[in-house]
Order: structure tokens, then sequence, then C-alpha cells
């Protein structure tokens, strides 16, 4: 748990907005260890009183514990700015620096690099961080990389590869935030710890899968990024295949952060490739225009006027694995959209009963806003009749007043901190997420459909419906009760 923890990018949104307050955040609950340091790394002319006093307005502003002087002064003596170009400046100076700060807080040489920079300067980093003066004598050196990894398999791989010559794979964090998030965990506590899912979650018993996630807000001042990445790049590749793999994977021989990845991996390796006629029958592409209060997408800031990027994406996927086959998972993300939901809908198949066409039974693993589980099943009908009605069950662990979730982030940091990787994407993961999102997006290339096609608050474009109506079925949603009875 001892780190000098380096922070490139100190000065940008992500470290103000996520880092510090997860730090701080952590220091509220008791878990920033003794022999700590952080080390924010940043071009400005700061020196370490001015860069504290901006780190403690943004706690003030986003960490979920309201900020207690006691606290912040605790953790404000661990941090030290440090000025510093990374493109350009010597890291023998950065190394140097590091080694007083090694002794000063008794890290034992273990260090921690965070690239929270723009992607282009993963590469500069990692290969300067290979330099002989930043050696230690013991300790570990591992490096913590923000999404996108790469942003197809190509650069994928390029990228991968400068990172492994520096850093072992048990060393490379790579950052899903979706990973950290307590629902996200929770899934598998929930379909391991019950007897009463598990042994139903397979073609023998599931009508269908839907995974459902939904942001109100559009791409705001990110459209730089944005309009490289599109909603395919930016939420499938990365979030979306996360949560089919952690709930369509088998159960690990053991709960380690290997044999996890090990299950996980055989999901996405398992997921039907497309051919360019079946990306056009399974696969659907949205991008918001204009609303009542909203821009359209291609009048946001730092986008393309004409820009072909997606904002929205509904698609049918297959599992070809022995548990899965034949059962349909439709994948809905979007921004824009009327709700923000992101949830797991799990439909049964019919139970035949007496005759009655009772319905069929829903489980709903909600991810967030509301974290829970949600139940609809068949009983009867209070009365003389025999009549069967869907009735629910709705858990919802942080609808407590008072209950506080931890940040994915604070998840994130104390298990890199302790070498944790169960939480981090691994290489074979990132890997396969490529090969599939890859295939998509190859057929996508020479074909942009005509955009915009749906107003911000829809549910995307009307042909996304076909995607489900093909087999008879509908779009469903928990959070934001549009499907009446559900
Ligand atoms: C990020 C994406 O990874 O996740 C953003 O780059 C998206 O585009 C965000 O808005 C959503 O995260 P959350 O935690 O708000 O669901």
């Amino acid at each position: 748990m001892n780190n000098a923890f380096v922070i490139f990018g100190a000065t940008g949104d992500l470290t103000h907005r996520k880092l510090m307050p997860a730090f701080y955040n952590l220091a509220h609950e008791g878990n920033i260890p003794e022999n700590f340091a952080i080390v924010a790394v940043g071009r400005r002319d700061y020196d370490t009183e001015k860069y504290a006093r901006l780190v403690k307005e943004s706690i003030a502003r986003h960490s979920r514990f309201s900020l207690k002087e006691d606290i912040w002064e605790r953790l404000k003596e661990r941090i030290r700015y440090f000025r510093f170009n990374f493109l350009h400046d010597d890291y023998c100076r950065l190394a140097e620096y590091l080694r007083e700060i090694d002794a000063e807080a008794q890290t034992g040489g273990n260090r921690i690099y965070y690239l929270a920079v723009a992607p282009e300067h993963f590469a500069t980093i990692v290969a300067n961080l290979k330099k002989k003066c930043l050696r230690t004598n013991g300790g570990h050196s591992r490096c913590m990389i923000e999404k996108p990894f790469g942003s197809d398999l190509r650069t994928a791989k390029e990228l991968n590869d400068q990172i492994t010559a520096v850093f072992s794979e048990k060393n490379i964090f790579r950052i899903d935030h979706y990973l950290g998030k307590e629902m996200f965990q929770n899934i598998m506590a929930i379909r391991f710890a019950n007897a009463i899912f598990e042994p139903l979650l397979n073609r023998d018993h599931v009508e269908q899968v839907q995974i459902l996630s939904a942001e109100t807000r559009g791409v705001g001042a990110r459209g730089h990024y944005y309009d490289n990445a599109g909603e395919i790049r930016d939420m499938i590749q990365s979030h979306l295949l996360q949560l089919i793999s952690l709930i369509a994977m088998e159960r690990p021989a053991e709960f380690s952060d290997q044999e996890i990845r090990d299950e996980k991996v055989k999901v996405l390796r398992a997921l039907r490739r497309y051919s360019p006629d079946e990306v056009a029958r399974y696969v659907v592409r949205g991008q918001y225009g204009v609303g009542d209060d909203a821009l359209a997408y291609r009048d946001e800031v730092n986008v393309d006027k004409n820009s072909p990027t997606e904002t929205f994406v509904a698609m049918k996927l297959f599992i070809e694995n022995d548990r899965w086959r034949g059962v349909p998972f439709y994948l809905r993300s979007g921004k824009r959209m009327p709700v923000k939901a992101t949830e797991i809908i799990i439909e049964f198949k019919n139970a035949a009963y007496r005759g009655i066409n009772a319905k069929n039974n829903i489980l709903v693993i909600k991810i967030q806003p509301e974290e829970g589980v949600f139940l609809r099943f068949n009983a009867k009908e209070i009365g003389a009749r025999h009549n069967i009605i869907p009735v629910k069950m709705d858990f919802c662990q942080n609808c407590e007043i008072g209950f506080n979730s931890p940040e994915a982030y604070e998840k994130l940091l104390l298990d890199a901190m302790r070498g944790e990787a169960t939480l981090f994407a691994r290489w074979d993961e990132v890997e396969a997420a490529w090969e599939f999102v890859d295939t998509i997006r190859e057929a996508w290339k020479n074909d942009v459909p005509p955009f915009p096609n749906y107003r911000p608050g829809a549910w995307g474009p009307a042909e996304a419906e076909r995607i489900v109506a093909a087999d008879g079925k509908k779009w469903l949603v928990l959070q934001g009760g549009e499907n009446e009875d559900l």
C-alpha cells in the first residue's frame, strides 16, 4: 500500500473532478496508508501551495463527503506539485525528485504512474519511464492508464507493445471506470452467492438479455475526442462489453484476478463476428439532431459540421457457446436519451401454467442511478377466480437516505495500490473487444446513414425498433418507467 502516486496531467479535468475527490474520500474512510505521497506533475507555473488550494476547491465541489478541514489538512501534507513538461523535460530530473519523495514519505521505492493525459501522449510518457535513472532499488513500478486504449485493434496493439516494453502485464492497470462501480462488482455476488439465479442463466431458461446504457447529456466539451470515437468505441468497446462478459461468463474455478478475467475473455471471444450483411441487419446507428433546448451533435464544440460519428447504437449480439447459443443479447447505448440509466434486463422463458398465458419473469440488475435488483414474477390475484398477475420485488441499495455509494475511482485507486487487478481490463480482454468492434466499424466505413436521425430526448432513430421487432420483442427499460409492467 505504500506508494508514491505520480499523476501526469495533474492540472487536468480528470484529476480535479475524479482523482483528487477519490483520494479525499479514501482519506475520509481512513484508507490512505501511512507512507504515501501524491506527486502532481503539471506544466503550469504553480507551487504546491497554489496547487493545493485548487485541489481543495475541486474536492469541495466533487467529493461525496463534505470537506472537513482536519481530513483535508492530512491529505494536503501528502501532495506535492512538480512543475514538469512531460513532452520536453528531462525525466532524470523527475527521477531525482521522486527519490527525495521516496525518502521523505518512506514509500520503499513503490511507484504508481497515473496517465491522466490525452491518449496521444501515453506512448511518449511510457517510453521515458523506461530511463535507467527512474529505476529504484526494490519496490514496484506500476502504470495506470485511462481509456481509450487505442482507437482500433492495430493502434491498441502498438500502444500495448510500448507499455509492455516498460511494465509487465501484472503492473499495468488499464482503467475502465465501470469496473469500479458498486453494482458492477455486485453482479458476481448476485450470480454466484445465490442459488436462485445462476442455475437459470442459460439458453434453457433465458428468452433474451437486454443491456441498456442511456445518458441524457450530449458530448458537451468533449467534442474533439468523441468525434473521433463515437458511441461504439466510447461506450460499447469498453463499458458495455465488460457488462456482457460479467453477466454471461462461467463461474471461475477460483475467484482470483486471473481466473475471473480468463472467464470474461472467453465470452468476448465467443461473440459472433458479423459479416457486412449481418452488420446491416443487426446494428443500427444514430446521431442526435437539434432539440428544443439542445444543440445538434454537429453543432457541438469541436465537432465536424458533416460529422459521420454515431451518438447512438442499437444492436443484437450472439454468444456462440453452449450456455448462450441462440439467446439474443440486445444492446442499446446512446447520448441525449430520455433518461440516465444503466441496467441489465433478463427475460426468462414462459412457464406454462394451467393454460394461463402468464407474463415472463424479468430480472433487472440496476447499475445506475439506482443500484439494486428488480424481479417480476407471477402470483395468483386475490379473489375467487384463479387469475395470474405479475408482481414485483424491487431492491434498491442506494435509495436509503444517507446511503452514499463509493465512487468507482476510489475502489480502483485502492486496488491499484494493493496490486489487485480484477477490476482492470487485461490485454486479452481489450484485444477481443477491439476485434469485435473493428468488424462492425469496417462494415460502416463506406456508408453513412442520413444523420442526424433522432431528436434529443428520443430513444434513438425509429429504425432501432426493427432490431427487436424482427424477433417479436420490444425494447425494455425499468428506470424511467416507460414499460408499464416493469
Ligand atoms: C465515459 C465516456 O467512459 O463514460 C463518456 O467516455 C460517458 O462518454 C461516460 O459519458 C459515462 O459514465 P457514467 O459513469 O456517467 O455512466
